[in-house]
């Protein structure tokens, strides 16, 4: 009989829900939420607003997209947290009352090990390898920047982590102190890919083992903005594809640089990406050469997974399934979740 597992993901600004059957993507409802644009960044409340009314259509039409009735999940999986308090309530209710009433099992999940487990999503007809382990993972998001040793589908180890802001932070953060729209990762990605790399130069961190630090390049970055604009005003406008592609350039020699160390120190040379970062194509591309260059075999999520979206949080919930590692009802979210 096949195990059909239905994802519910509502941690931040996105409501999600995706179907997997026996680890293989049936559908990936994804939807965001514009309301937070005018604002810079997302608005708490009015996430979960958003959700609440987004939650029933989202995941009824991912149903119908698997070709699936509701009688036939085996199992709903939510994101428990890390995330927005209010974004989880919404999610980790809605499923326990599809669990309850459908007399399923419930299975939470962490959204920071569900991005890495992107990489066991089996699409139909294709047969890519995926990761053996133990493999290492980037994982480069919004709110989290981790490197994490993978040694089973639910065994993971973080080996080091950013100790103020997120890469996508920077990016964001960055991208807000040039004018442009939140979230500004894509649009710094895009205006890059016109510009010269080497025409700016950013600091970078000093900081120990395998951590990392954003929050030094940020203020840098605008105090350099700053002090230019007051010299040439409209030098951002002239200088937008340079400055994008050099920020870029520098934040993925960052994240890079701790990857190689991590890589040696370890001996894995099975190495991953995942999270809203992953999908950067700067970042894309350094992986594969770094791959080519320390023969790395190297896994790229396809960009549809490297966002929040519920498909990863239906295979992170398969693999618990499978484990019979089940959720109690009296479960409740949690802001602040390590896995
Ligand atoms: O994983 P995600 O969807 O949400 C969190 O769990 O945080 O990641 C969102 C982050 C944002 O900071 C966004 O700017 C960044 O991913 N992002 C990108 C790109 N696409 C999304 N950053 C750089 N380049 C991109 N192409
Ligand atoms: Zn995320």
């Amino acid at each position: 009989m096949s195990e059909i597992i239905l994802g519910i993901e509502s941690s931040c600004d996105d409501t999600s829900s995706a179907v997997i059957v026996d680890g293989e993507i049936r559908s990936n409802v994804i939807a965001g939420q514009d309301v937070h644009r005018k604002y810079g960044g997302v608005v708490p409340e009015l996430a979960s607003r958003a959700h609440q009314q987004n939650i029933v259509p989202v995941v009824d039409m991912a149903i119908r997209e698997a070709g699936i009735s509701k009688r036939d999940v085996s199992a709903v999986g939510f994101t428990r947290g890390p995330g927005l308090m209010g974004s989880l309530l919404v999610g980790t209710s809605f499923s326990k009352g599809f669990a309850l009433s459908m007399g399923i099992p419930l299975i939470e999940v962490n959204h920071l090990q569900a991005h890495i487990l992107v990489h066991f999503i089996k699409e139909p007809g294709s047969d890519s390898g995926t990761p053996e382990f133990p493999f290492l993972c980037l994982l480069v998001s919004g709110g989290h920047t981790q490197l994490v040793m993978v040694k089973e589908h639910l065994v993971m180890e973080i080996l080091g982590q950013t100790i103020d802001d997120a890469a996508g932070e920077a990016f964001d953060k960055c991208a807000k102190i040039m004018g442009l729209p939140y979230p500004g990762g894509p649009w710094i990605d895009k205006y890059a890919g016109k510009g010269d790399c080497n025409s700016f130069t950013f600091s970078r961190p000093l900081v120990g083992k395998l951590d990392y630090s954003f929050s030094g390049l940020k203020t840098s970055f605008l105090y350099f903005i700053r002090d230019n604009e007051k010299k040439e005003p409209g030098f951002i406008k002239s200088n937008l594809n340079d400055l994008c592609a050099s920020l870029q350039y520098t934040i993925v020699e960052i994240l890079m640089h701790k990857l190689l160390i991590a890589s040696g120190q370890t001996g894995i040379k099975q190495v991953a990406i995942a999270g809203g970062v992953a999908a950067n194509s700067s970042l894309r591309r350094a992986l594969k050469v770094y791959g080519e260059k320390y023969n790395w075999r190297v896994f790229l999520p396809k960009p549809v997974y490297t966002t929040d979206n519920a498909a990863m949080i239906a295979i992170n919930a398969y693999y618990k399934y499978i484990k019979k590692d089940f959720a109690l009802q009296s479960v409740v979210p949690e802001a602040r979740f390590s896995f």
